[in-house]
């Protein structure tokens, strides 16, 4: 949810380097876009509408900088998507240059106050309230002082960088939203809302933990506590992650380079440490109540682990969306363990949760991607899905390493960890040949006759009932068709009034105790005109369409989502929707 990129050192070209850093944090946020940087004269500004990816490097002509430059990419919370609302936003006097990640919740009570002292204001966000209160706050205090006064008096999650026109240095704070410094050569530092848009230039991070701040001048850099005026120690770390993990390569787009990374990362996610799951399978057994949490796509997959523990651990779990846990309050003890699914690990509802679920001294585990995020910070267990970057907004590779770790833990619950492992082992082959030209070109042509259609339904039972409302998630949001997903047998009650001559409907039937019942429910759409694709190992009469997938037993959900995330690759490309940068959406959800 927004994106974040600074950078102070010698380079000259700094607004150039900050254009680029921007590009690769699209992904978190594309309505509009801006950079602030120092020149010899003062602080220049330059924003707009639209992503800034499409701007060329001849509409750049930036004048020569201090080396000095900050930089936004905006997904619209408060405020229209319009070039004023656009980040940096800068103080009355333009003295003070700031983009921000988050929301001041606040801000319309400080923004009063500075009305009443004169300050005039040009947009509708949150965040040039920032811009005015540190301002105010430097007529009588320095800019360290300025900053720190003014995020004392700020509520809300929130990420900031911050310039100063008569200042040489950056200060960054933050508080719930991800910041990440960057340590490049001689006195060079990037600061960013994520690893992958600094990554040519450094391997070396440090990061900024919550209630933390930095100051960056040409010399040094130091980190502070929020409420603190005692400079702390932090350490350098070398991060794995390679440049070319965080670029599309030969692809087209990242949607599908990460699709088709799925011949590799299930085997990535389930070969780590078994003592891990096995530790996280213990507190399973211990709890006295678990809740399986996330939200969007790691929401269905804490649904389908609801599933796979009813089946695998014959164990009872409870699932809900990070949004609506703090409804399950009055049931946490010291007896009960969270377990937070996320890609990102820097969703605000599932961050929320975790925070209720600790102030009651329950135990919290995560499953999770970014290993340095907020949520794996926050985990006492973390378990790595180690997928490498996922850029794409729609989530694919994470999805189904997501839904192996569970599906191992399941088995580490009754003591199987082994044949678990194999099961996984013996998929992770399967997928591997599923994934060829001739697989995708199979689906392009049911791609190609549905991709005009107004609606689309997708419907399974049993474990195939949370990956049907998966499938809806995807192809909602990259296709814009309108998708939804629902149990087999709810049809009858109500959406089968939906049905009309040629509705697609994707049938996921699986060799499992729900098949007959998943077909009749098949029928009974086709008997009142549908157009059934059925996802399955073997082909049924009822299908109209049938998209063959292995039969894995109790990993179908995984080997059935994949060709559903190919579908809806294949509708956006076709409809001339971005797939990576999906409308209204961004790759991670910072905001409640
Ligand atoms: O980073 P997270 O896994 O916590 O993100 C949660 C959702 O925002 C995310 O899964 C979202 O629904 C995806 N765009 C779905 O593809």
């Amino acid at each position: 949810m927004c994106g974040i990129f600074a950078y102070n050192g010698k380079k000259k070209n700094a607004p150039e380097i900050v254009v680029e850093g921007l590009k690769r944090l699209e992904y978190r946020g594309y309505d509009s876009w801006g950079i602030a940087y120092k020149t010899e004269t003062g602080i220049e500004i330059k924003k707009d509408v639209g992503k800034i990816g499409d701007l060329k490097p001849s509409e750049q002509n930036f004048k020569e900088s201090t080396g000095i430059a900050i930089g936004h990419s905006r997904w619209a919370t408060h405020g229209e998507v319009t070039k004023q609302n656009a980040h940096p936003h800068v103080s009355d006097k333009k003295e003070i240059a700031l983009v921000h990640n988050g929301i001041f919740e606040n801000y319309l009570e400080i923004k009063k106050y500075l009305k009443k002292k004169g300050h005039k204001f040009t947009s509708q966000t949150d965040t040039e309230v920032i811009a005015h209160l540190i301002e105010e706050h430097s007529k009588t205090h320095s800019f360290e002082d300025s900053v720190k006064m003014a995020i004392k008096e700020m509520e809300g999650r929130y990420a900031i960088v911050v310039i100063k026109k008569d200042e040489d240095k950056i200060i960054a704070a933050r508080k719930g939203s991800p910041l990440i410094v960057g340590v490049g050569k001689e006195g060079e530092y990037f600061i960013a809302s994520d690893i992958p848009a600094f990554l040519k230039h450094t391997k070396k991070v440090i990061y900024l933990d919550d209630n933390q701040l930095c100051v960056v001048d040409k010399s040094k850099i130091e980190f502070f506590e929020h409420a603190s005026p005692d400079p702390i120690e932090k350490r350098i770390i070398e991060i794995e992650w390679d440049e070319e993990s965080a670029e599309k390569g030969e692809f087209p787009h990242f949607m599908i380079k990460e699709i088709m990374e799925q011949k590799d990362t299930l085997n990535r996610a389930i070969n780590q440490d078994p003592q891990v799951l096995e530790d996280l399978a213990k507190e399973v057994k211990k709890a006295f109540g678990t809740y399986f949490i996330g939200c969007g796509t790691a929401g269905k997959v804490a649904m389908l682990g609801e599933y796979l523990f009813a089946k695998i651990a014959k164990k009872h779990i409870n699932c809900c969306f990070g949004s609506e846990f703090k409804n399950y309050k009055n049931f946490l003890t010291e007896k009960t363990l969270l377990v937070a699914i996320s890609q990102s690990g820097e969703t605000a509802d599932t961050l929320e949760a975790m925070e209720i679920a600790k102030e009651r001294g329950v135990k919290v585990a995560a499953i999770v991607n970014v290993e340095s995020s907020s949520i794996a910070r926050m985990a006492d267990i973390v378990v790595p899905i180690k997928v490498g970057p996922e850029k794409a907004v729609a989530s694919t590779k994470a999805t189904t390493a997501q839904i192996a770790i569970l599906t191992l833990l399941a088995y580490a619950c009754n003591g199987g960890i082994k044949n678990g492992k194999q099961l996984l082992i013996n998929t992770a082959s399967q997928i591997n040949d599923m994934l060829n030209p001739r697989y995708e070109d199979y689906i392009m042509k049911v791609a190609k006759k549905i991709k005009d259609v107004e609606s689309m339904y997708i419907i399974g039972r049993g474990i195939n009932y949370p990956i049907a409302l998966e499938a809806a998630i995807k192809l909602q949001e990259v296709s814009y068709i309108h998708a939804e997903g629902f149990a087999g047998g709810e049809l009858k009650h109500g959406p089968i009034a939906l049905i009309s001559k040629e509705t697609p409907v994707i049938a996921l039937v699986s060799n499992d105790e729900n098949k007959n019942e998943i077909l009749s429910n098949a029928t009974e759409v086709k008997s009142r005109g549908g157009y059934i694709i059925g996802v399955s190992p073997e082909n049924h009469p009822v299908f109209d369409y049938w998209i063959k997938v292995p039969d894995t037993g109790h990993t179908s959900p995984i080997v059935n989502i994949i060709p559903i995330q190919i579908l809806a690759y294949q509708l956006a490309v076709l409809r001339k929707n971005d797939p990576d940068k999906p409308r209204n959406l961004a790759k991670s959800v910072t905001v409640k």
